[in-house]
């Protein structure tokens, strides 16, 4: 399709937007989904979708393109172990020391939260852990860079892909079983989840988000190299209340690029502790 120098240009476009790095072994991905947008948007020449991606009055291609290349892999209850150490190990001493300051609020943050399923599983863990523990204002605020992921988690209608790891016990408690295949999110969890749109390379908005006791960034930054790893995470520090909790995906680790945090092994994971000053 496109010539290396074309390719060059798109890479550098969408790193500079998004913060994700497209190297060259991922040109064919790169190249299919550059296609199928220039087939949809009637776009004959690559040259020509570029120049439209580059045009400021047409962002809403710009966003159609970030939603074709961005991947959305995401399922209920992923990584297990690793938000069962949250819930075991870290959230108890964190619900205390807020009780001793009389605060009852918590904030979680399900940040590049895909088509929803991790906010939702962080909504189940902040209700049955706070459960008969008097009355607390949880929220969860989840976000992405890509509308249509997220229009999905708003629906939060899910089917058993996305559901096969929730315990039956959650499944009956928090779903409406609509059919065999298909299960809606119940008000419980509804109630307490807030969705919308978040580029973490938007530092204007990014720096909205704040006072949250605990953020789970999964499973994005792997696709950022170091450089905008440590904008997004430098940030992410900034979004926490002290004492607040950040938890990466399993193969993510930010020890390199940062020594703002103190780190802590739960199970076979790290949590990032933003110290007390
Ligand atoms: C693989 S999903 C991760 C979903 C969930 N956190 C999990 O671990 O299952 C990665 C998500 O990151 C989002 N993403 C990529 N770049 C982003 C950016 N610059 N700002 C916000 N979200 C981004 C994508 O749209 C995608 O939905």
């Amino acid at each position: 399709m496109s010539s290396p120098f074309d390719m060059q240009k798109f890479r550098t476009l969408i790193y500079n937007e998004t913060g994700m790095l497209f190297d060259e072994k991922k040109d064919y991905y790169l190249t299919s989904r550059i296609e199928q947008r220039m087939k949809e948007a009637r776009i004959p020449t690559v040259a020509e979708y570029y120049q439209t991606l580059m045009l400021g009055n047409t962002r809403d291609e710009f966003q159609k393109f970030v939603e074709a290349i961005t991947i959305n892999e995401t399922y209920m209850f992923r990584d297990f172990p690793q938000l069962q150490g949250f819930a075991e190990k870290i959230f108890p001493a964190h619900v205390e020391s807020k009780l001793k300051k009389k605060d009852k609020t918590m904030r979680v943050w399900s940040a590049a939260c895909s088509t929803g399923e991790e906010a939702y599983t962080l909504a189940i863990i902040l209700k049955e852990m706070l459960t008969g523990h008097g009355d607390w204002q949880i929220n969860v605020i989840a976000t992405d860079i890509d509308t249509k992921v997220l229009d999905i988690a708003k629906k939060g209608v899910y089917g058993a892909r996305s559901m096969k790891d929730t315990p039956l016990a959650y499944r009956q408690k928090y779903f409406i079983a609509e059919d065999k295949d298909s299960f809606s999110a119940g008000p419980l969890l509804r109630n307490i989840i807030k969705f919308h749109q978040l580029n973490f390379m938007d530092k204007e908005e990014m720096r909205k988000m704040r006072n949250f006791d605990f953020i789970f960034c999964r499973n994005v930054l792997i696709y950022f190299d170091d450089n905008s790893r440590k904008k997004v995470v430098e940030q992410l520090y900034e979004s926490l209340v002290p004492n607040g909790h950040l938890f990466l995906g399993h193969s993510e680790s930010i020890g390199r690029i940062t020594d703002f945090f103190e780190t802590q092994t739960i199970q076979s994971f790290m949590s990032y502790r933003k110290p007390l000053r």
